[in-house]
């Protein structure tokens, strides 16, 4: 390994994983999700991955084609909380566009997102807002899922209430809604 890159997982700590996944099924995935988990912004960091590849001898342009091919990986840090926004049609249809607009008041959080940016973390790294194609849950559009919440028939009203609670720090079962 030749990086000069911070590594955010230690290596030990990925040994470990390594470990104690050798020859299971979908080992690389199992891997790779561990090692997301096991960082503290919850993405796969350029250095992680390169010590994932040499460790596990495959090549480093597959592990990258893993990590953009499914969702659930992150190339950026995340947020300590997560709002996802479901942009499907029935969704859209429901005024999902309107709660994304609504978090706008998170300063960066639009243009981020309409310049074609998957994701938007603030900068202290509290709230990262996310969008999905669907949830499959359209007969409760318009949804959205917070901190693996899932939340229907969402209003603006909530969503804002639900960023306020987040930024005070409260917690998830203070969320609920009706
Ligand atoms: S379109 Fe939003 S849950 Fe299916």
């Amino acid at each position: 390994m030749n990086t000069t890159q911070e590594i955010f997982v230690e290596t030990k700590k990925i040994d470990e994983i390594i470990a104690s996944n050798a020859g299971k099924p979908g080992e690389l995935l199992t891997v790779m999700e561990e090692v997301q988990e096991a960082n503290e912004f919850k993405f796969l960091d350029p250095a992680s991955m390169e010590y994932i590849s040499c460790k596990l001898k495959v090549p480093l342009s597959q592990i990258y084609s893993v990590a953009t091919f499914y969702s659930f990986f992150n190339l950026k840090p995340q947020g300590k909380n997560t709002i996802i926004v479901c942009r499907g049609t029935a969704c859209h249809t429901k005024g999902s566009k309107v709660l994304l607009d609504d978090l706008s008041v998170l300063p960066g959080c639009k243009d981020a997102l309409d310049s074609g940016e998957s994701s938007f973390t603030t900068e202290d790294k509290q709230i990262t807002v996310k969008t999905v194609a669907c949830f499959g849950q359209c007969a409760l559009a318009p949804v959205v899922a917070v901190n693996s919440v899932i939340y229907s028939n969402v209003t603006s009203e909530q969503i804002l209430q639900i960023l306020q609670n987040l930024q005070e720090g409260k917690k998830d079962e203070n969320l609920k809604l009706s």
